[in-house]
């Protein structure tokens, strides 16, 4: 039996995640924010990891899960999508899974569409084309219980400066953190709150309300209908807007929660 544990906000990742549990037998998705709520001892015999890029790492949360994360899988693997620059994502992953006694056996990086930077429609196109086969290598590589740990780099520069100076720049620049809602958009349609895989969104007399546990994947900023939805500075217009286009809502809701 194997399992995949996911973080996804625009659909990249649930995308790679479901492409690679398709040639599993007996793979179940489940996401990091499902486990970190009712963590349990990981019976599987293959565990997956599918996580974004975030500032040249892992994103927290993910690292939060890596930490509490109790598994003894025989064969391990990581795959992390990002816009085009992992930093030392698969470094900290390997890290922190030898942390619990889990040693990864395959890890792969795949360039898609960027969900913080609007990428224009035709760019996108352009790097799915180059990524869905990407993905189904993997997932035949995996079915296959290969090795393959060539991704795997320490990124000195990234772990010093880049990854604190990205996070400072969102958090203080940006006030990427502070969630709101335009009213006068919303029409209280909930969609914010069904893809937030840490259900840290609540609909409150029609509006949604964010709490404090916030995974920072702007699930909500981009899947939001009305683009209804700002992180600090960041705003949305439909040329930005962006969610993965072999993911639908349904699949959003149904493996999120
Ligand atoms: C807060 C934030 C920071 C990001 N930082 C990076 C980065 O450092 N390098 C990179 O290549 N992509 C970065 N990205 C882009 C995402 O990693 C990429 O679009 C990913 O495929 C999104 O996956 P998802 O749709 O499953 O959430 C960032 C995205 C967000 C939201």
């Amino acid at each position: 039996m194997a399992v995949i544990f996911y973080l996804s906000g625009s659909g990249n990742s649930l995308y790679a995640a479901q492409q690679i549990a398709e040639k599993l037998e007996e793979c179940r998705l489940e996401t990091i924010g499902s486990y970190l709520r009712k963590p349990y001892t990981v019976e599987d015999e293959i565990v997956g990891i599918v996580s974004p890029v975030y500032c040249f790492a892992l994103p927290p949360m993910m690292a939060q899960f890596l930490a509490k994360l109790n598994a003894k899988p025989n064969y391990c693997f990581g795959v992390v999508t990002m816009g085009g620059n992992q930093g030392r994502a698969l470094k900290q992953m390997s890290e922190a899974l030898s942390a619990k006694g889990v040693a990864l056996n395959y890890a792969q990086t795949v360039i898609m569409p960027d969900n913080f930077f609007g990428i224009p429609l035709e760019k996108r196109i352009e790097q799915l084309k180059v990524a869905e086969p990407t993905i189904a290598k993997f997932a035949q590589d995996i079915a296959q219980a290969k090795e393959d740990l060539g991704s795997v780099k320490e990124a000195m520069l990234w772990k010093l400066f880049g990854t604190s100076a990205s996070w400072w720049y969102l958090k203080n620049r940006l006030n990427f953190e502070k969630l709101t809602v335009d009213a006068n958009k919303c029409v209280g349609c909930g969609i914010c709150a069904d893809v937030c895989q840490m259900e840290n969104i609540k609909m409150v007399d029609g509006k949604p309300t964010f709490g404090n546990n916030c995974a920072s994947c702007l699930g909500c900023f981009h899947w939001c209908p009305q683009s209804a939805i700002s992180a600090g500075k960041l705003t949305l217009d439909n040329s930005k807007r962006y969610v993965n286009p072999n993911i639908n809502l349904e699949m959003m809701k149904g493996e999120q929660k």
